[in-house]
């Protein structure tokens, strides 16, 4: 199979599955005895989502390895090309509350940690009143409606408006650096805020309206909460391909392969004038 078949391949398969991670939400709301490698509690939904995702992806042609944000190590499957890193749920603290939340896929031909030099394809599903589908492949950012299992195009070039119109910061104010406060008592002049605890909800209002999510370094968490290899990279991916920017204070976040499959790194995505101006804030 061809790069591009594995990509639409693992698309599929996680758009297929959207319905089936819908309907596992009921019943699942408890959390586990479990923590992820990140220390967190696991929610039933994260295991089963997990679980669901590594069966079927690693069953298709030319995926090698799964690794997900639930599990500590690399699984390895048959022979292949590419290598799959999934953030099966993401906000699922948002399932109790029921509010918006996702799945983050990243493609890479390259074994795992891998940084954005060998992303090859990354998505989001966000599971919100709609289930809708963000996809990016050679370049191309594009939007579909994904009923029963089968993403119907909406948007094929996606970009983000060049006015920015919300905000989404993350992380408890009284754990801000200076810097970054300083960043923030600006744009919340500027901008409407807009956070709802899952990060894919988020980006999605800023790859809608336009403007800045961020889940900046902490006095508490210097490196953030988020996780480089999972959601860092295939987000900062997109919001990029979509003619934004994306950074972890210093330089994009595809710049900076991880050197640990689970470590934290600030992020930032958006468009690019606020990008630059937090890069020029934090690093003042
Ligand atoms: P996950 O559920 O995959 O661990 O991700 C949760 C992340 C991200 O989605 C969101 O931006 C952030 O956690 C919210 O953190 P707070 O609860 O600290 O706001
Ligand atoms: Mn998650
Ligand atoms: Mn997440």
């Amino acid at each position: 199979m061809s790069g591009a078949d594995v990509v639409e391949a693992v698309f599929e398969t996680v758009a297929g599955a959207a319905p089936e991670i819908r309907e596992s939400l009921v019943g699942r709301r408890r959390y586990e005895a479990g923590e992820n490698p990140s220390g967190e509690q696991q929610l039933a939904a994260d295991v089963y989502a997990d679980e669901l995702f590594e069966e079927r992806l690693l069953a298709l042609d030319g995926v090698a390895t799964y690794a997900s944000e639930e599990r500590e190590d690399v699984v390895e499957g048959a022979d292949g090309d590419y290598h799959v890193a999934l953030d099966p749920l993401d906000g699922s603290s948002n399932v109790k509350s029921n509010n918006a939340m996702g799945t983050i896929v990243g493609v890479f031909d390259a074994p795992l940690p891998a940084g954005g030099e060998s992303l090859v394809a990354a998505a989001y599903v966000l599971y919100g009143p709609l289930t809708t589908m963000v996809t990016l492949r050679e370049g191309t950012v594009t939007e579909s409606v994904v009923h029963e299992g089968e993403r119907h195009v909406g948007t094929a070039d996606r970009s983000l408006p060049d006015e920015p119109t919300v905000y989404g910061f993350g992380g408890r104010v009284p754990a801000w650096t200076d810097a970054f406060a300083d960043y923030a008592s600006e744009v919340e002049q500027e901008l409407k805020l807009r956070y709802g605890g899952a990060m894919i909800g988020d980006v999605n209002q800023v790859l809608t309206y336009g403007g800045v999510f961020a889940y900046p370094a902490l006095t508490t968490h210097p490196n953030g909460k988020l996780r480089r290899q999972f959601e860092g990279i295939p987000i900062g991916a997109i919001v990029e391909a979509a003619g934004g920017a994306s950074t972890d204070g210093e330089r994009s976040l595809l710049a900076t392969p991880p050197e640990d499959l689970h470590e934290r790194t600030p992020v930032f995505v958006g468009n690019r004038s606020l990008i630059e101006r937090a890069e020029a804030t934090l690093s003042a």
